[in-house]
């Protein structure tokens, strides 16, 4: 694949996905690290992940805490409580933190403003969003008050496959994830998306056309991890069958490398999935193969099992001030020690996208609030 990137098509695409040889995927691995330190450079922007509520209206077939699994403890975080994790964030260096959640009514429009507004007085910190379908009246509500990104995943581009694992929220509802990542845009979020790898009935020409849409909706953050099963949900029997996307690290870590490819001025997380399927390597790997972010959990300990979209989530025995500090569990390393140990730095500052600032030059050229306190990751 000489040097082309930003321009592939999509039987090149499918090529590297359906790759296997581990000789020529060193070449994809290359390439996509080389794009990755032109384009956004050395630094690895760390996100502290707040999960402040697991009830959720939905039915996704693959979730583990889809409205239907009944043999979940629910909780939800109050504004005090969330606002107080975020000051946590913050005073543990962090430069954005990400609230995410069930799609939780409970959590109205004013009320989520409120907690935006209380974060970003209290804590400067950049906010991203990601509390799933949500109306546009709320959509510009949030972006007023002051938050900065919204991640949306699509799941697939696959409408087929979408639908079958999507149940509507309420029959003659529809769920366009698409008509929504656009109204992200138009409200003047930095937009994120991504996938799962290896849903079953997923095929590698759907993943080739979902690399397309990353490209086409311009995003500005991609999230890609592998499908995990989850013993209480309908799709778990189906996982592993044959001639399907396999569900593996893998088969993610080139997904992430495309991404890279097709989105060189992205940020690209590598992601907790990533780390729950190869706990030794997961995390390390994904930063060389294309990504530049990492999303540690925040969440006070005490909820922390109970946000279970898919078992053994890596993140489990990872206290706040472990995303700082200390030991991963599998490595004895701090997140700092395994950033340096391959040679990469963490970013300082709130860690916009370079995709958006190119995009908006105006919009993104005021440095954004940084946290009061200096920077403590160690
Ligand atoms: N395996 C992997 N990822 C999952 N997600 C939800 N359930 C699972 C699962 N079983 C992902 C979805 C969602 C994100 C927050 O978590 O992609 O968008």
């Amino acid at each position: 694949m000489p040097g082309a990137h930003a321009e592939l098509g999509r039987q090149e695409i499918l090529l590297w996905l359906r790759e296997e040889d581990p000789e020529r995927l060193e070449i994809l691995w290359d390439l996509a690290d080389r794009v990755r330190r032109e384009h956004v450079g050395d630094q690895v922007h760390l996100r502290g992940l707040i999960e402040f509520s697991n009830y959720c209206v939905r039915a996704c077939a693959y979730c583990g805490i889809r409205a239907e699994n009944r043999g979940l403890v629910r909780y939800r975080m109050s504004g005090d409580e969330i606002v107080a994790a975020a000051a946590d964030a913050a005073r543990l260096g962090y430069g954005t933190v990400v609230l995410q959640s069930g799609e939780d009514p409970f959590y109205d429009g004013p009320g989520i403003a409120s907690i935006v507004r209380r974060i970003k007085e209290a804590t400067g910190l950049a906010v991203t969003l990601s509390l799933g379908e949500r109306s546009e009246q709320d959509l510009t509500l949030w972006r007023a008050a002051g938050a900065d990104r919204y991640l949306l995943r699509f799941e697939t581009s696959n409408r087929r496959l979408y639908d079958a694992i999507h149940p509507a929220r309420r029959p003659g509802s529809e769920s366009d994830r698409f008509r929504i990542l656009r109204a992200l845009r138009a409200i003047g979020y930095e937009v994120g998306s991504g996938v799962m790898v290896g849903i079953p009935g997923q095929t590698w020409e759907d993943l080739a056309d979902d690399l397309l849409a990353f490209r086409d909706l311009d995003l500005d953050m991609i999230g890609v991890g592998p499908y995990v099963p989850h013993p209480d949900t309908p799709l778990a029997s189906a996982a592993g069958a044959a001639g399907g996307v396999p569900h593996t690290p893998e088969a993610t870590y080139r997904v992430i490398a495309l991404a890279r490819l097709l989105c060189p001025d992205a940020n690209i997380p590598s992601t907790t999935a990533l780390a729950t399927l190869d706990p030794a390597e997961g995390r390390e790997r994904g930063l060389r193969r294309g990504a530049n972010v990492l999303m540690p959990n925040v969440t006070p300990m005490r909820y922390r099992r109970l946000y279970e979209i898919y078992p053994e989530k890596a993140c489990l025995s990872e206290t706040p001030s472990d995303a700082r500090a200390s030991e991963l569990p599998t490595s004895g390393r701090s997140v700092e020690g395994r950033i340096r140990a391959i040679g990469r730095v963490v970013g300082a500052g709130p860690g916009g996208s370079a995709n958006a600032r190119k995009r908006s030059p105006q919009a993104c050229a005021a440095p954004q609030a940084s946290p009061r306190r200096p920077r403590r990751i160690p």
